[in-house]
């Protein structure tokens, strides 16, 4: 799988670490072609519900055997503080549209199966840290990458099919088992997404995001 030329589609990749791992693959992979999309690539606001679909239409264009979501954020301090709109945002371009990005594949790849037939694998960027334990002044944003990590490995289980009482497994649409979807949690990086003033840069253990692309780069072809 991994000598064959591939389509990468990167969603929020105009900086941070997914500029990084866009410039690992331009090193290592150079006859792979690659797409990018965010608000600074073409105008793709992952915050617009009503463009979802719109999204969606554009990646099965494209056809890439890889999609690789970066994409995260939302406002740093106190809960109240912050009008509610501003975590809806964060719960929205961290968890939900992820989330509706992997339903339209599973359900389409069983549903309209040739749309969907070149798609392989899905990654999504959780955090180490905030994907399991508490993260004061980032709550929408936490609770967010709880939920990603929660939502990936129950459909993990799924798939697998253990775990799970006959009346689930019996009516499992198609073989949704194909497109294998991932979760790579890296630790605090020196991005945009880190406030200034936040502890792990004061207490500078935030590493260069190139460190964790190369990661992530053996990560994707891991089985
Ligand atoms: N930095 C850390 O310490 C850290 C630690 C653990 C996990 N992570 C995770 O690593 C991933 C990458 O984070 P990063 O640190 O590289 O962040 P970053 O430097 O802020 O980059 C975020 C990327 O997401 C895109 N993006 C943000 N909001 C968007 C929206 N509404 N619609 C479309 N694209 C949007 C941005 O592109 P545009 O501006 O062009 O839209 C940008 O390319 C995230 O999932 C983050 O949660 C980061």
């Amino acid at each position: 799988m991994a000598d064959q030329n591939e389509k990468w589609m990167l969603l929020g990749a105009s900086k941070g670490l997914g500029l990084a791992f866009h410039e690992v693959l331009k090193k290592h992979r150079p006859l792979d072609i690659v797409t990018t999309m965010s608000r600074q690539a073409g105008g793709f606001d992952f915050s617009k519900e009503s463009r979802w679909p719109e999204y969606v239409q554009e990646i099965l264009k494209f056809q890439p055997t890889r999609l690789v979501y970066f994409a995260a954020g939302g406002p740093y301090g106190h809960f109240e503080k912050f009008e509610w709109k501003d975590h809806e945002w964060s719960l929205r371009v961290s968890f939900l549209f992820p989330a509706f990005l992997i339903h339209s594949a599973l359900r389409g790849r069983s549903t309209s199966p040739q749309n969907w037939k070149n798609l392989q694998q899905m990654v999504f960027i959780g955090s180490s840290i905030a994907e399991s334990q508490p993260d004061p002044g980032a709550a929408a944003y936490c609770a967010s990458k709880h939920a990603l990590r929660a939502l990936i490995e129950t459909i993990h289980l799924e798939q697998a099919n253990t775990a799970s009482p006959a009346a689930l497994t019996s009516d499992v649409p198609g073989n949704s088992a194909k497109i294998q979807i991932k979760l790579f949690s890296p630790g605090y990086m020196n991005t945009g997404l880190l406030p200034q003033g936040s502890w792990p840069r004061e207490q500078g253990i935030a590493v260069d995001p190139h460190l964790e692309a190369l990661k992530l780069y053996d990560e994707v072809f891991t089985d």
